[in-house]
């Protein structure tokens, strides 16, 4: 059987910077380190006025597109997820596809066109879809771009302003990939959550507290399901775990449940019993409560032990590296988690060929999906390639009241007179309703 998965991935960054400890911090009168330490960021990516979603989609998948050389009917089907959509009724990827065939002689005519929303999960779920209608037999030689594309911009003084970010992630599916192929195997976490919401409603509301509690009970639930069709997953079989990172800190705090859990009932646990003693069992306690504080202690010391943080420093830590720099891209934010550790692994000459990768997608209001990934011959190619780190820099750092004026102007119809722009690089830019996306 023909292998099917991503054979390709680029990145766009908001073209804005905001420094979180640095410029943030000190304006709301907060420490820096809630930010470094805490949350885990230094800093976010910001749209400047003439970005929006589809000009972010249309530049990282035209980079792809371009890199690949593959043309319009090279490409069965575009699907966008993001929780970031201004029309309720014509998808994004008609918009980004109206972009791209301001570059190309032919269009997307005979592609299938849609938009994917399940908060931060819609990404992972488009390539589930894509993955399904090539191994359906659909996709007639072709393959399928997958753009995740948000803007995750909160109200000014919520809690979430913190954790904002913005970009995209463009990855074509196709047979044969060279990056990583996708196993069938998938377990989910699935439950009706009003955690983050936005009805109707250009900023989200956010029960921040609840929505990190939220995200780990998901994706507690969906390692279990994903272990009953795949067998247990062993610690040390994997080269990493991509989360989704909505901020490296609660990931932090997914990476010790999962640890916790794949490791119940091991040799690892029998090991680690001398020192922290065993895994409180549910059925050894009368109340919820005591059981409880009981788990609460045992990861508390867990999290202490040299063999969770060697395996936590080897396994996780490399897959938040870019997310400290650019912060929450909602449907990109598993995916740029992925590149974040294989350019790691690239940077330190490890070869990743053969080895596993298992993904935790998470989308409030709530779902969360476990898979696993096999990384492909090819994959040191694609990931040199990507020119994220000279994007990063490329970003103009804003200062307190230019990010006053942004965020307003996010907030309201802008008109952006594009003949006085200039950008850091060529590229689609935003000029007002019906005019999007013109090449600058
Ligand atoms: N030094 C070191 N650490 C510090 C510190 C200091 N001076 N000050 C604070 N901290 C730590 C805190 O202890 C805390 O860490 P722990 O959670 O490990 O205890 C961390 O920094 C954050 O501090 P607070 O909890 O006080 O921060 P906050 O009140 O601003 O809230 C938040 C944080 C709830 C994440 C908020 O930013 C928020 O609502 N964000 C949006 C929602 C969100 O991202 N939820 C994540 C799960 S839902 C999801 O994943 C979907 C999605 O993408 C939105």
């Amino acid at each position: 059987m023909t292998t099917v998965g991503i054979d390709a991935v680029e990145i766009w960054t908001g073209n804005l910077k905001l420094d979180l400890p640095g410029t943030f911090a000190p304006e709301k009168g907060e420490a820096p380190e809630k930010y470094t330490k805490g949350l885990g960021l230094n800093a976010s990516s910001f749209p400047d006025s003439y970005e929006d979603i589809v000009t972010m989609g249309a530049n990282a998948a035209y980079r792809l597109m371009d890199r690949k050389g593959l043309e319009p009917e090279d490409i069965g089907r575009i699907d966008v997820a993001t929780e970031s959509a201004f029309d309720n009724s014509k998808p994004v990827s008609t918009y980004i596809a109206g972009c791209l065939e301001q570059v190309y002689e032919n269009d997307f005519h005979h592609a299938n066109k849609g938009e994917r929303k399940f908060a931060c999960i819609a990404g992972t779920q488009s390539l589930d879809d894509a993955y399904n209608w090539i191994r359906a037999g659909r996709n007639r030689g072709r393959g399928a771009l997958v753009i995740a594309t948000d803007t995750a911009l909160y109200a000014r003084g919520d809690a979430g302003e913190a954790t904002q970010g913005a970009g995209a992630v463009a990855m074509y599916i196709a047979e044969d990939p060279d990056l990583v192929e996708l196993s069938a195997d998938q377990g989910y976490g699935s439950a009706d959550e009003t955690d983050f919401l936005k009805p109707n409603q250009q900023f989200p509301s956010v029960d921040g507290k609840r929505s990190v509690q939220v995200y780990l009970a998901r994706m507690r639930e969906a390692l279990e399901d994903y272990e009953s069709v795949a067998g247990d997953v062993h610690p040390d079989d994997l080269a990493f775990i991509p989360f989704h990172t909505p901020f490296p800190g609660m990931v932090r705090k997914a990476g010790l449940l999962g640890y916790r859990h794949i490791t119940r009932d091991t040799a690892i646990e029998d090991e680690l019993a001398e020192e922290i003693g065993r895994q409180p069992r549910k059925e050894a306690f009368d109340d919820e409560e005591a059981f409880r504080d009981a788990v609460r202690e045992y990861m508390d010391a867990l999290k202490e032990t040299d063999r969770y943080q060697e395996w936590y420093a080897e396994t996780i830590d490399p897959t938040l590296t870019l997310s400290r720099e650019v912060g929450n891209w909602y449907t990109g934010s598993v995916h740029i988690a992925r590149v974040s550790a294989m350019k790691h692994a690239l940077e330190n000459g490890r070869d990743l060929t053969g080895e596993t990768l298992l993904v935790g997608s998470y989308g409030s209001g709530a779902q969360a999906e476990i898979h696993a990934e096999t990384v492909q011959e090819n994959w040191a190619e694609e990931i040199e390639a990507l020119n994220i780190d000279g994007q990063l820099e490329a970003r103009y750092d804003l200062s307190w009241e230019d990010y006053e004026e942004v965020h307003d102007a996010h907030n309201h119809d802008m008109d952006v007179d594009v003949e006085e722009l200039t950008t850091p690089h060529e590229e689609f830019v935003f000029d007002g309703w019906g005019r999007m996306g013109e090449r600058k």
